[in-house]
């Protein structure tokens, strides 16, 4: 930890070690880091890693193991920060604020539950499993997991080894269903008139499962992955439009701190 110089509008930064890394897919790296503080978090909150000479870049906890005091960040290679991020290694220190943000609210007992994720909003919902699976009695649980292609299905066998139904979507049909995770959300809601579904991906996949559970009445909880600036909810910089439920009036909340999650109810996605 930081000592003093780590307080950030009562956050905290930590000084991390790598104590793993390994290659997942093409540009997709997992990081384990040693921090018993970081450990703490909830699903679906997230970690603000310093790149030098860069603003933080916020990246989604993939693992959460209290008992070891570790915790995974899943990294794709999409630009300068997240490159470098890919290029640690084990032994290499990290220095994080977090955990931050507003994470999943634990499904309700006795509901089915299904996991909707793509890309790199994949490993927010393995977090979820592993944190509610045993301590929350669900009756039926489904992953349905989506990516442009086979090499690029992160986790899917780790959710596999959780023992759950695995659904899988890619966009040119090397693997599960040719197309997007939409077929398989569809049907499930067909069969589960109610249950609470979480998704985390890109937005074009969440702007479609807000589409579709227009009239579910299950509830779904979104994980948004916008922009950041600060993560701590000084910037604005990643503010997105929202409604307090039963009201017409929209306002604006920060994803970094309102969010990542919302309940659908209170995203207004154009
Ligand atoms: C709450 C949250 C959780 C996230 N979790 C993860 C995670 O677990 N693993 C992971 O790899 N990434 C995650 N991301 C996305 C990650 O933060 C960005 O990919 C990263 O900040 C890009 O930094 P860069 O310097 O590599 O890319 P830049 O050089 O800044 O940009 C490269 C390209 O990526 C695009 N881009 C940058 N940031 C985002 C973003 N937030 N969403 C969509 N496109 C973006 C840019 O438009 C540009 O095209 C998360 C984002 C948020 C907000
Ligand atoms: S990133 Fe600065 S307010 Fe959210």
């Amino acid at each position: 930890m930081n000592g003093g110089k780590g307080m950030h509008c009562m956050k905290r930064d930590y000084d991390v070690v790598v104590v793993q890394r390994r290659v997942i897919a093409p540009q997709h790296v997992e990081l384990i880091v040693e921090s018993p503080d970081l450990a703490s978090a909830q699903p679906g909150q997230f970690a603000h890693v310093l790149t030098p000479g860069m603003l933080r870049r916020p990246i989604s906890f993939s693992r959460i193991d209290r008992a070891h005091g570790q915790v995974g960040l899943i990294v794709q290679s999409v630009g300068i920060g997240t490159e470098w991020l890919c290029n640690r290694q084990a032994g290499d220190r990290l220095n994080v604020l977090g955990p931050l943000g507003r994470g999943f609210s634990p499904p309700e007992a006795g509901q089915p539950w299904a996991l909707v994720g793509g890309g790199v909003g994949i490993p927010p919902l393995y977090a979820a499993l592993q944190a509610w699976q045993n301590t929350v009695h669900v009756p039926q649980v489904v992953v349905i997991l989506g990516a442009r292609a086979a090499a690029y299905l992160i986790m899917a066998d780790d959710f596999g080894r959780l023992g759950v139904e695995v659904r899988t979507a890619t966009d040119d049909g090397s693997a599960g269903q040719h197309g997007t995770v939409l077929s398989a959300v569809t049907e499930w809601m067909g069969v589960h008139r109610e249950g609470q579904m979480m998704a985390c991906g890109p937005t074009a996949m969440l702007q479609a499962v807000y589409q579709v559970t227009a009239n579910w009445s299950g509830r779904t909880q979104l994980a948004l992955e916008q922009r950041m600036g600060c993560g701590i909810g000084a910037c604005l910089a990643c503010v997105v439009a929202t409604r307090s439920p039963g009201t017409h009036g929209s306002q604006y909340q920060r994803v970094c701190t309102e969010g990542p999650v919302f309940d659908r109810e209170e995203l207004v996605f154009s």
